[in-house]
């Protein structure tokens, strides 16, 4: 495995590939590394002849300071996870390598970014999509690989490739989740391990929401969740304070992201959480069908 660091020595080694006539397989990561990154990686290793994982932590996609000081910064030993997944290219740029000039792009994507993330974190999708097309144009990928615990990022980065007409495969893998339900996150290791032990609730209660919605309507499945997470104090109570905020819980279309009112109102339905824990700010979804 090679760790690059350049956009000429990335450019260089993509160039010999295609030269080769490689099928290259993009995972693109901001680093701290867990088994939910390692399985992008296991499963581009299994489609590609060569796979570039690129560790870099993007600044223009963090609308709060704070949490992109705060986000963790793990390179060496990311670099040994990458190499042990049998990836081909480690590619960790600084930002003036990624950004050589200011960044003037804008992105937009209509009704997808108006809900959920979209409004919670200003220009959040904009700077996603500039990262990931600069990450596409250097590795000029065949396929790219992205967790479905982002499912409102996945639909940016499908709506994206329509706009920019790259015939690149967009590949949304399943949620890692720890033994315990909760969906494996960079951020979990910002936890205290007593915010860690209740943090499973919110898979828990999304499950339950599931079965609930074979019997109740939307909007009181949707209240459900809400009131049960910001309660869960006031019924068990919890050390130093702690509790869940939830930010948002919406049951939506799994392609336009839209609220649903009715369950048969969509073929396929997503729950997708945002819950302030301890100061970290945690996201998860389930299928309702
Ligand atoms: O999902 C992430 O880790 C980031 O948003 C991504 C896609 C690597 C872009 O910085």
């Amino acid at each position: 495995m090679q760790t690059l660091t350049t956009v000429a020595a990335l450019s260089a080694a993509i160039q010999q590939a295609k030269k080769e006539n490689k099928s290259i397989g993009l995972v693109p990561t901001m680093g701290a590394l867990h088994e939910g990154h390692l399985s992008l990686i296991h499963r581009a290793r299994q489609e590609n002849d060569i796979v570039v994982v690129s560790l870099f932590v993007n600044p223009i996609q963090f609308n709060n300071k704070e949490d992109l000081e705060k986000y963790p910064r793990t390179l060496e030993a990311d670099c040994e996870k990458v190499s042990a997944a049998q990836a081909d290219i480690a590619f960790a740029p600084s930002v003036e390598e990624m950004y050589p000039e200011e960044v003037t792009t804008v992105y937009h994507f209509g009704p997808i970014e108006e809900v959920m993330e979209g409004p919670r974190r200003p220009g959040h999708f904009s700077g996603v999509a500039v990262v990931v097309r600069r990450l596409f144009d250097l590795t000029q990928p065949d396929r790219a690989y992205f967790g479905e615990k982002d499912f409102q990022q996945i639909a940016i980065i499908r709506n994206l490739l329509e706009q920019i007409k790259y015939p690149i495969e967009l590949v949304p893998c399943p949620i890692v989740r720890a033994d315990d339900g909760l969906a494996l996150s960079s951020r979990n290791m910002r936890l205290s391990p007593e915010a860690r032990e209740v943090a499973p609730t919110i898979y828990d209660t999304l499950q339950q929401a599931v079965e609930m919605s074979e019997f109740e309507d939307v909007e009181t499945v949707q209240s459900w969740v809400l009131d049960t997470l910001a309660s869960f104090h006031e019924v068990n109570p919890l050390p130093n304070g702690l509790m869940f905020e939830p930010e948002y819980f919406e049951i939506v279309d799994d392609t336009t992201l839209q609220p649903i009112e009715k369950w048969k109102q969509s073929k396929g339905v997503v729950g997708c959480i945002a819950v302030w824990l301890d100061g970290v700010r945690l996201i998860d979804m389930v299928r309702f069908k």
